[in-house]
């Protein structure tokens, strides 16, 4: 048996791959189009595994993905790939529409041709999973119940209003077509492999630079963290348990404010790897300008995956954090050859 994983070289995608080859037998065939966000390096210790093969390419290359899916016969493709930066898609929303919604339609369409040519028995088997985020609900306030699957969409970003059309596209290939769909809605991972243009990772490499830890706005906006191999968890689970049609929000139960999380980083790193003139790295922190249409408060009502399919987190935040923390410090080679020409030109576009 086989799966295809898209964006599998990404922050999610390769906590997947890694994740699942340390327990399955099943192949992965592993499709990236190595964006800046993409890295092999995530991916380098797999390398060797007789059941990893990677792919280079676009999920939009409708001929590349008809090749691979009848090449390889998979049993289910996670789609992962997409743009995934709320900032990036301020600044420039072209490749987010490009991936995000043409890139999902073609995907979804190719596995539809290929899902024609499976015998019965293999297309009862067949599954596409398509990994979505909570964002596609929009923003709460602090008294709003959290988000359960039946709430509204209403996406205020370019990357969250992408989001949502890929996932109406991924809906109407259910009901239109009888694809066998399952989506996930996730909240905030943090973990291994995280690229440093999101908070957590940033603040990390920020704080042991020297440099100015920037919190948008008040600093009071609330995200709801899950330990990345957490939520690699919760899609297996859903790939393996959950009923075709249906979506399933996952998340940690761990609503922060950005202020407490820039805060636990400072004192796990003030205990960790303590700064040579004795002061806190919370003397780095610096308020700078919002992210316009800055959402407040994202939660994720988790109750649907864990009473229907038994899934919860295993990682709470304080030991979610401490192991990402350390891994940061432990892969500084890692580190080093993330932070590449485009990186800094990133910065310098964001927050000048
Ligand atoms: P990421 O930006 O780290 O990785 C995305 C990967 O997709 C990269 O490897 C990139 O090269 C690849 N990719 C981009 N465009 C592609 C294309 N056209 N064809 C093939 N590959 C392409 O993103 P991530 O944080 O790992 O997120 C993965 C998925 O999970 C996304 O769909 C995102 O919306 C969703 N999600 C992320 C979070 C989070 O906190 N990071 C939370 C919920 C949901
Ligand atoms: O909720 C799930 C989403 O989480 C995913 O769908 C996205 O792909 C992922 O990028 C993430 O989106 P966020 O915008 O919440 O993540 P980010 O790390 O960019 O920002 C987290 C919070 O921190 C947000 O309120 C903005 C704030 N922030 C971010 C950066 C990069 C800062 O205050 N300063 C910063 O420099």
């Amino acid at each position: 048996m086989t799966i295809v994983v898209t964006g599998a070289a990404g922050f999610i995608g390769s906590n997947f791959v890694l994740n699942w080859l340390t327990y399955s037998k099943e192949k992965v065939i592993a499709l990236d189009k190595l964006t800046y966000a993409g890295n092999l390096e995530n991916l380098k210790s797999v390398e060797a595994n007789t059941n990893y093969e990677f792919a280079h390419g676009d999920i939009g290359d409708s001929r590349l993905v008809a090749k691979l899916l009848h090449q390889h016969q998979p049993r289910a493709i996670i789609n992962f790939a997409a743009e995934s930066h709320v900032d990036r898609s301020i600044h420039g929303p072209d490749d987010f529409m490009q991936t995000n919604i043409l890139g999902t339609y073609r995907l979804l369409d190719e596995a539809r041709s290929f899902f024609k040519t499976l015998s019965e028995e293999n297309q009862k088997q067949f599954r596409f999973l398509h990994v979505s985020t909570d964002e596609v609900y929009g923003t709460l306030s602090s008294t709003d119940p959290a988000f359960k699957e039946t709430k509204q969409y209403e996406p205020n970003s370019p990357y969250s209003a992408s989001k949502a059309a890929s996932d109406h596209l991924v809906r109407a290939w259910h009901h239109t077509y009888g694809l066998p769909v399952l989506t996930t809605n996730c909240s905030n991972n943090y973990g291994p492999y995280h690229f440093p243009e999101k908070l957590i990772p940033l603040c990390i490499l920020k704080a042991l630079q020297g440099q100015d830890l920037p919190i948008y706005g008040d600093g009071q906006q609330i995200r709801d963290w899950l330990y990345v191999v957490d939520h690699c968890k919760g899609i297996e689970t859903v790939l393996d348990k959950g009923k075709i049609g249906e979506t399933y929000n996952i998340g940690g139960w761990n609503e922060k404010t950005n202020l407490e999380v820039v805060h636990i980083l400072c004192d796990l790193l003030d205990e960790l790897k303590p700064r040579e003139d004795g002061k806190s790295y919370r003397d780095q922190i610096t308020f700078v300008k919002d992210r316009p249409g800055h959402d407040q408060r994202y939660a994720i009502d988790a109750t649907k995956i864990s009473k229907e399919l038994g899934w919860k987190p295993e990682e709470t935040f304080e030991t979610g954090i401490r192991k990402t923390v350390q891994w940061y410090l432990d892969n500084q080679d890692w580190v080093a050859n993330v932070q590449s020409g485009d990186y800094k030109m990133w910065l310098n576009k964001n927050y000048s």
